[in-house]
């Protein structure tokens, strides 16, 4: 893409940190939904990607949420390769536990800057200074310590500190000066997908590059599928996507892995073939 072809796009946030340390509380907090009381139990079972708008602009922040189950390791690695910015959740009762390790790594591995979210500060026992000097121990120096990673105290079940935490995000998106083209074919990357009874293959999608339409035919791993219809993280049925947007893509022929890439093509022999090849390997 030539440079004059690029414009500013939203920052993709993704949310690790250890099982139960409020991850989604804190998603939720930010887009005031409850999607907590809607898991089993409690526990994030799939990545789930949302919109959510800064408080002082009409800018927007892509967060995509992970599951801190030791099971996910691949997830959140796929996580993390989409990703501009980390948000790593830790517990202020709990500290620094291994998923908050292995998310800690992932993010380096990736080159990926993080913002520390230092959750459950309502909590008696909370002890913010003991997670700081944890995180020491991992490389991670926040800035009241000294270090150049950003640190926020909040309570997602208090919806404190949350502004704060948006700013951040702002702050570092600016840094970064985050860009790509919308006016090409789509380009990006499954994060979940599965089969819906009634809907057949369902996608969420992160458009990375270009604009993903109605109708347009896309190759993700081994499948393709013409989109019959794309639905935004409210399950509102839209005509497109671009750069930054998460979106749910029905219409593919079969259910592609999590972490495959998708790319738009320009007719059903091309995906064909695409996939037929890509089926070989
Ligand atoms: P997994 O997806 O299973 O890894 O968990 P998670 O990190 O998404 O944590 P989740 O949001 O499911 O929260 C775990 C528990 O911590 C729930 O019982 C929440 O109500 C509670 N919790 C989350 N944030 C806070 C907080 O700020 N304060 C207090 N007191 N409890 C919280
Ligand atoms: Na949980
Ligand atoms: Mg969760």
């Amino acid at each position: 893409d030539r440079e004059e072809d690029l414009k500013p796009r939203s920052p993709v946030v993704t949310v690790m940190g250890h099982v139960d340390h409020g991850k989604t509380s804190l998603l939720d907090a930010l887009r005031t939904t409850t999607v907590t009381d809607a898991e089993a139990g409690g526990i994030t079972q799939h990545i789930g990607a949302y919109q959510v708008s800064m408080p002082s602009s009409d800018r927007k922040v892509t967060f995509i949420d992970t599951p801190g189950h030791e099971a996910f390791t691949a997830m959140r690695a796929r996580g993390a390769s989409v990703t501009d910015i980390v948000v790593l959740v830790v517990a202020a009762d709990d500290g620094v536990m291994p998923q908050t390790i292995e998310a800690i790594k992932h993010a380096k591995a990736a080159n990926v800057p993080m913002i520390v979210a230092i959750n459950k500060i309502d909590k008696t026992g909370a002890n913010p200074d003991r997670v700081r000097n944890e995180l020491l121990n991992h490389e991670v120096v926040v800035e009241s310590m000294g270090g150049d990673t950003q640190e926020v105290e909040v309570s997602a079940r208090q919806r404190e500190g949350l502004d704060e935490l948006l700013e951040g995000i702002s702050l570092q998106a600016e840094i970064l000066d985050l860009k790509a083209n919308p006016n090409r074919p789509a380009q990006g990357a499954v994060v979940e997908s599965r089969l819906d009874r009634g809907r057949g293959s369902v996608a969420t999608v992160l458009v990375q590059k270009g604009t993903l339409k109605r109708g347009d035919i896309v190759v993700a791993g081994a499948h393709w599928g013409r989109v019959r219809a794309l639905l935004d993280d409210r399950g509102r049925q839209i005509q497109k996507a671009g750069p930054s947007v998460p979106v749910e893509v029905l219409g593919m022929t079969g259910v592609p892995d999590a972490g495959s890439l998708f790319v738009v093509v320009e007719n059903e022999n091309r995906a064909r073939e695409i996939s037929e090849f890509r089926q070989r390997k």
